[in-house]
């Protein structure tokens, strides 16, 4: 099954928990939270008090998306705030495999994140301990950008690469994906859709936006 998880970057903060409602009534399968500190990404967004804030709101999975430096220095904020899936970057780190361990300790799923300049084969030695492969199909630090054209090819390594190492991890995309782009990664081997302008910025809605995404991609999984 393919999952859609709606990120609330795109959101209108002034009725965060309504916009979450409004992404679950349309079958939304997790929340997706994009944590940015002006250091590895040229902007800043939120952190563990909104996670804190949503947790209470909502049944589904809340995904934390770090696109910080030193992410070491904030695992068990957000762990305590409620995350479900804490996911690094491995531009910030020589060996992730301490960070994914600590996650795991902690009973949460640990995934790891690749900006579109990072070669996808770096992942490999990792794959067996991750619950989730995020490959960027932007440069992260921004909502609304294009999905970049070199994206197919490097989801359908990483697909390759889990296929031998860990079949049963996630292949997130994220940036980007709308109506138009969610097939296209699909059918290049991803299985969870990240998308916040498409969703939240919607002229349907986001209730009405999830359920648009989820008709696309079973159709192209058909
Ligand atoms: C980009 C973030 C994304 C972003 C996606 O830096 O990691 O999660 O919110 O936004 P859209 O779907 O608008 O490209
Ligand atoms: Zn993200």
């Amino acid at each position: 099954m393919i999952a859609v998880a709606p990120s609330i970057l795109a959101a209108d903060f002034t009725q965060l928990g309504e916009e979450v409602r409004r992404a679950a009534q349309g079958g939304a399968n997790r929340i997706h939270v994009d944590v940015m500190d002006g250091h590895f990404v040229p902007n800043l967004s939120m952190g563990p008090n909104v996670v804190q804030a949503l947790r209470p709101i909502t049944a589904l999975p809340l995904e934390v998306h770090l696109m910080i430096d030193n992410p070491e220095r904030f695992i068990e904020p957000f762990v305590r705030a409620g995350s479900d899936t804490i996911i690094v970057h491995l531009e910030v780190l020589d060996d992730p495999r301490p960070l994914l361990r600590r996650i795991r300790g902690h009973g949460r799923r640990a995934g790891v994140a690749v900006k579109p300049a990072t070669p996808i084969d770096r992942l490999a030695p990792f794959l067996p301990e991750m619950d989730l492969a995020l490959c960027m199909t932007v440069d992260p630090g921004f909502g609304g950008q294009a999905f970049l054209p070199e994206s197919p090819p490097r989801i359908r390594r990483l697909r390759q690469l889990l296929d031998k190492y860990n079949p049963q991890c996630d292949l997130e995309v994220d940036g980007g994906i709308d109506l138009h782009t969610a097939p296209v990664a699909v059918e290049a081997g991803a299985n969870v859709l990240v998308a916040g302008t498409a969703i939240f910025r919607s002229p349907t809605g986001p209730t009405e936006a999830v359920r648009a995404m989820r008709r696309q991609v079973s159709e192209a999984a058909d």
